[in-house]
């Protein structure tokens, strides 16, 4: 707990000037932040370091484990899990002299474009905030602040700066906040505000929803952190609620930075979705000067001082316990980076958020099997994708080397179709060094691969394993759901030689898949991480259970509520109109009574299990018992949705999420499993009465899936 008498003494102590400078980033004289706050020296307190973000750490110049994407963490329906991800990722930001880490990102995945969401969670309110939470509990516990991003409506990266998200009151609250408020129940110490607009206003500027709705209806108190440049204007942002400017100076390498090799800022256009880098300093002296004219009161300055305080003193910054050396290394000995723990969790993680699409009883491979490793970046190791969430791990594993150490058949390798480059937010920006994050040297051997090897190759073996990927970045959305270059050329040829054709796919978000019905399983792995290639072997061959589910609907594109309505994504005139409302992902293909490739929540398992009858326990839980009933273990994810009562004039979804666990089971073995069930799933937002419970019979669903309920009983509200 904060110490407010400590703090308050403190902020009576610090002058105007001392004030301004903990609400305003700053150069880290050491290099290694994302964002800096200088501290007072002449008070103690100390500087303080905000870092991305939500793979792992990315401090300047030093290298850290590369967790898997944060949708595989989110795959893996594993809210302990998470945790643990948290607080290693916690530690290695301790490690590394940071004070706050730029995670979890946490928006609603709504447009299945979009270039971040594989920093995103789900694309359900309940499944987002109860993931979210574990991470911000994980990184809070290595006394590390956590910051949700980004507040809020910020579902696309196309038009990000200037977008506006027209969306309705009870959509907003319904869908696109609830993860957010539960990141406040939780106690995350930092939100960061959207580039975007919220119905015309910046979210910088948003009073009422930053004001209003995360400070004042939700009692948020920690400090709100604009995203990068995103400060739309000082009196707007500092009335609006908001607490910090970050970065508070121009990016190095602008003229405005003192640089002069950089674009000449008149002539410069910045491109979509990259904010004006020179866009800096409007907290410091216009903060002060809009204080002297009274367009903010001056207490709102001890506010926004209190929260960074209470933040810093809440995690121990304040009471000289906690240094950074010279280096920006901590000395805090319980710092750890590339552990063999954290090692073992990032692998966890990858294996664990795993979802096996497909199987038609090829896998898990026979130890012995001769497998041919076929792909273009199967030299690579798919960290993950581009912008502020670039990770540079110590130790990676590629798919053929993971492949190679497991397999005791003979393996060959044949990279068939030209190499899928990665693409990132730091090659659109002209003054940024050429930094390689993912290490892809260009070779010119495998610039010009053959098909004919690959499907040679195929032919010879008894399976052949093809890895694909897509490539995706912060400020880009995808073109297309389309894998991209030549791969679904090289996966029907190579399914076309070899009818044990597997595919691993690595992607960001849905992609479609023409050729699923020719081959003989389907892998997703999202983006794996560090533990790439030990990842897919462990569950090629079945060391490990795939039990990865779905939390994005796959679909073909044309079939999802964002397609072919320009006026719904990417927008018309700067504004994207949510009118498809609540039913986005899973709710409107239930809606649309449309049959999606693979429905939210999907993903087999080795194993096999059955389920008994589902019966409440208590007011919001409900047990059921699942048996394993094959021959080897498995892992369950179990999943409970809530079919509302139906209201003359409420628009509700089909069925919501309410809750879900897992459980591992032996072969032969039965439990009975226990899941809390979310107010949130019997609840809905009327715009003139608020939160609603209707009353009638609430049909809870348990199974497997979003489409695939083994069991239902009924409640009475
Ligand atoms: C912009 C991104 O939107 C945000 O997620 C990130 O934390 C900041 N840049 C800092 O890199």
């Amino acid at each position: 707990m904060a110490d407010e008498d400590h703090i308050e003494a403190l902020l009576a102590r610090l002058s105007r000037a001392q004030k301004l400078a903990l609400v305003r980033g700053a150069t880290d004289p050491e290099g290694t932040a994302t964002g800096y706050l200088s501290g007072v020296d002449e008070a103690g307190i100390p500087p303080f370091r905000l870092v991305d973000g939500p793979l792992g750490i990315r401090a300047e110049g030093h290298r850290a484990t590369a967790f898997p994407a944060s949708i595989a963490t989110a795959a893996t329906f594993d809210t302990d899990l998470a945790r643990r991800q948290g607080a290693a990722m916690g530690r290695e930001a301790m490690a590394l002299g940071q004070d706050a880490l730029l995670a979890p990102g946490v928006n609603v995945i709504r447009v299945p474009q979009c270039g971040r969401n594989f920093e995103y969670l789900s694309e359900d309110p309940v499944h987002a905030g109860t993931v979210g939470a574990g991470l911000i509990d994980g990184i809070q516990s290595a006394d590390v602040v956590a910051t949700v991003k980004h507040f809020v409506a910020n579902n696309q990266e196309t038009h990000r700066t200037t977008v506006s998200a027209e969306v309705d009151e009870r959509t907003l609250r319904e869908l696109y906040l609830p993860p957010f408020r539960s990141a406040v129940d939780a106690g995350v110490g930092s939100v960061m505000t959207a580039y975007n607009r919220v119905n015309g206003t910046h979210m910088s500027d948003h009073e009422r929803l930053v004001g209003d709705v995360l400070k004042g209806q939700w009692g948020f108190d920690g400090y709100v952190v604009s995203d990068w440049y995103g400060l739309e204007s000082t009196v707007g942002a500092a009335n609006a609620g908001l607490d910090v400017e970050m970065p508070g100076v121009a990016a190095p390498g602008t003229a405005e930075a003192g640089d002069s090799d950089t674009a000449d800022d008149e002539e410069f256009e910045w491109p979509d979705g990259i904010p004006d880098a020179t866009r800096a300093g409007l907290f410091g002296d216009p903060l002060a000067e809009a204080i002297d004219s009274g367009q903010v009161p001056a207490d709102r300055l001890d506010d926004m001082a209190r929260r960074v305080l209470g933040q810093m003193d809440r995690f121990g910054r304040l009471d000289g316990s906690r240094t950074a050396s010279e280096d920006g290394e901590s000395d805090d000995e319980a710092g750890e980076i590339d552990s063999q723990r954290h090692r073992d969790i990032a692998s966890d993680v990858a294996a664990r958020g795993t979802v096996l699409l497909d199987n038609d009883g090829v896998l898990p491979l026979a130890d012995g099997a001769d497998v041919a490793v076929i792909g273009p970046n199967i030299d690579e190791p798919k960290l993950g994708g581009g912008g502020s969430s670039e990770t540079t791990p110590v130790h990676s594993v590629s798919p053929a080397e993971g492949i190679e150490s497991r397999a005791e058949g003979a393996v060959t390798t044949a990279f068939g179709v030209p190499q899928i480059e990665s693409v990132s937010l730091f090659d659109l920006l002209p003054f940024v060094g050429d930094d390689d994050a993912d290490g892809t040297a260009a070779d010119s051997d495998r610039r010009d691969p053959s098909l004919e090897d690959a499907v040679d190759a195929a032919a010879a073996a008894d399976v052949a394993v093809v890895f694909v990927r897509d490539a995706t970045t912060e400020a880009r959305d995808r073109e297309s759901l389309e894998l991209p270059g030549r791969q679904d050329e090289l996966v029907s040829a190579v399914a076309a030689a070899n009818e044990n054709t597997v595919v691993v796919v690595r992607s960001g978000g849905p992609v479609e898949l023409p050729w699923r019905e020719d081959v003989a399983a389907i892998i997703e792995q999202w983006y794996p991480g560090q533990a790439d290639g030990d990842a897919a072997a462990t569950v090629l061959y079945g060391d490990r259970d795939p039990s990865g589910r779905l939390p994005v609907t796959f679909a073909p594109e044309s079939q999802y509520p964002t397609a072919g309505a320009e006026r719904r994504y990417p927008g018309v005139d700067e504004q994207a109109h949510y009118d498809e409302g609540v039913f986005v992902g899973y709710r409107h293909f239930d809606d649309a009574e449309v049959d999606p490739t693979y429905p939210f929540g999907h993903g087999h398992s080795y194993a096999t299990f059955e389920y008994g009858d589902a019966e409440p326990t208590a007011e919001q839980t409900v047990a059921v018992a699942v048996e394993n009933v094959a021959d080897r273990p498995g892992r369950e994810v179990v999943q409970a949705y809530v079919r509302p009562p139906s209201v003359e004039d409420a628009d509700r979804p089909v069925r919501e999420l309410a809750g879900f666990t897992a459980v591992q089971l032996d072969a032969g073995e039965r439990q009975t499993v226990t899941l809390t069930l979310d107010d949130l799933a019997f609840s809905r937002y009327a715009s003139d009465s608020g939160w609603t419970v209707d009353s009638g019979t609430y049909t809870i669903e348990i199974g497997r899936s979003s489409r695939d309920i083994r069991t239902t009983v009924t409640v009475d509200r």
